[in-house]
């Protein structure tokens, strides 16, 4: 087989890269080792920063969206029972919170490449890929149902396979830094049939630590509680969640609405950087080459960010046969990277409790907190991040 770009991987990065390539005229294959259902059925992100919901509508992938996501003028945070409307659209001059799961972005973003002639390899998986740092590289993949190897030869490959897929692991280790942060508590996230109680996202931090109120639909909601990462999800019972959520959520005389609990589980919480995210004409984006704490809702965002960044820099190659503007493909996303890992992990920081600190870090948070409901500029930098920072234009 052979195409411009191979695209390893099936998620965000993957398949928005498949999208902006097609519109600009460049061939790829998507090579994906779970099943179309797999893909389209895994819970994970909620929110989408401003300039993606546009990127939707812009591909013309937004119908579904414009109809079925939650659109919030602001989040609400909560510490010491009080809570404080942080106006995001007032203070980034009109942008919005957008609430659509990841995996109804994916179903979107998957009929729309199949319907666009785009071609996804699912139940196949990469097993090597050879030639990076030649002109001729290529992608050693197993299809499941004939368990025998195939190529994908291309111009570039992109490795948009996750956290824990080959992509990254295919730049000389020497050629590699990694920075890691591991925090010292998890999420335990739940979907419940119960109707809307809060009309925004609230963030809390209170005597017990965080909990997060989200929303899927009218009457699916989605809520996280900080636990342990080591926790066993058994020895969380639905009456022990619904007693957490309420010891953080409730105020004087509010109380959330309980619902039957039919998914939950416990994620690990980490901040992870690889720089390089290049070797020749392999192309590390999303979270092969970085993972964020969810506090921020920056993980799919970012993702996406990295293959904007690409597909511009393939684009303007294509156009000129000037490879070397590819040069500066690791150092434009770092610089965005790095500023989602910072507000990453200072919505961690400030609204988790860890054991680790002392009552005088904790008051701290409780300043941090008390600061954005007194002062405009630090509301004003805490809304211009969590929608989404402008681009570097010029510097990309
Ligand atoms: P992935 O989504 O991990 O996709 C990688 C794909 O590669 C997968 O489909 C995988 O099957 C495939 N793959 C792996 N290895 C191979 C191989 N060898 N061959 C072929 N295919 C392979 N982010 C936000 O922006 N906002 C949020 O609100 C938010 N909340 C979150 C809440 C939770 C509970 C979790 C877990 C994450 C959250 N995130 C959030 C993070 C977000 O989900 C990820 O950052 C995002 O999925 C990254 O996209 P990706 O395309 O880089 O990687
Ligand atoms: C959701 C997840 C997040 O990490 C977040 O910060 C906000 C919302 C969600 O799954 O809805």
């Amino acid at each position: 087989m052979r195409t411009q770009v191979g695209i390893i991987g099936a998620g965000p990065a993957g398949l928005f890269l498949a999208h902006l390539l097609h519109r600009a005229g460049i061939s790829s294959v998507i090579i994906e080792s779970r099943s179309r259902e797999e893909v389209e059925g895994t819970v994970r992100a909620g929110v989408l920063e401003h300039w993606v919901a546009e990127l939707i509508k812009d591909l013309g992938l937004g119908e579904r969206m414009l109809r079925e996501a939650h659109f919030h003028d602001g989040i609400t945070l909560q510490w010491n029972r009080q809570r404080h409307h942080v106006d995001i659209a007032a203070l980034t001059g009109g942008k919005h919170v957008t609430v659509y799961p990841q995996h109804e972005v994916l179903k979107d973003l998957i009929a729309g490449l199949l319907a666009r002639g785009g071609e996804i390899l699912f139940g196949a998986r990469a097993a090597a890929i050879h030639g990076a740092d030649t002109e001729t590289p290529s992608v050693e993949f197993c299809r499941d149902a004939t368990n025998t190897s195939e190529m994908l030869h291309c111009d570039y490959i992109a490795a948009t396979d996750g956290f824990h897929g080959p992509g990254r692991q295919a730049i000389p280790a020497a050629k590699r830094v990694e920075y890691q942060k591991i925090y010292p508590f998890g999420w335990l996230g739940i979907l419940t049939k119960a109707p809307l109680s809060w009309h925004e996202l609230i963030y809390a931090n209170q005597q017990d630590g965080f909990a997060l109120l989200s929303t899927r639909s009218p009457d699916v909601q989605r809520m996280y509680i900080q636990c342990d990462p080591a926790d066993d999800i058994a020895a969380w019972s639905d009456a022990r969640i619904w007693d957490e959520l309420h010891a953080r959520l409730d105020t004087e005389g509010w109380a959330l609405t309980e619902g039957p609990i039919f998914q939950k589980g416990i994620i690990p919480l980490r901040s992870f950087v690889c720089e390089t995210m290049r070797h020749g004409r392999l192309f590390l984006a999303g979270d092969a080459a970085h993972i964020v704490p969810p506090t921020g809702a920056k993980g799919l965002n970012l993702a996406v960010a990295d293959v904007r960044v690409l597909s511009r820099l393939l684009d303007a190659v294509h156009k000129t046969g000037d490879l070397s503007v590819l040069d500066r493909y690791s150092a434009t996303c770092l610089r965005r990277i790095w500023k989602a890992e910072r507000f990453s992990w200072y919505m961690t920081t400030m609204l988790h409790k860890n054991d680790e600190d002392s009552d005088f870090e904790r008051r701290i948070h409780f300043a941090e907190l008390d600061l954005i409901r007194t002062s405009e500029s630090s509301a004003r930098s805490l809304a211009e991040n969590y929608v989404g920072l402008p681009f570097d234009n010029g510097h990309e």
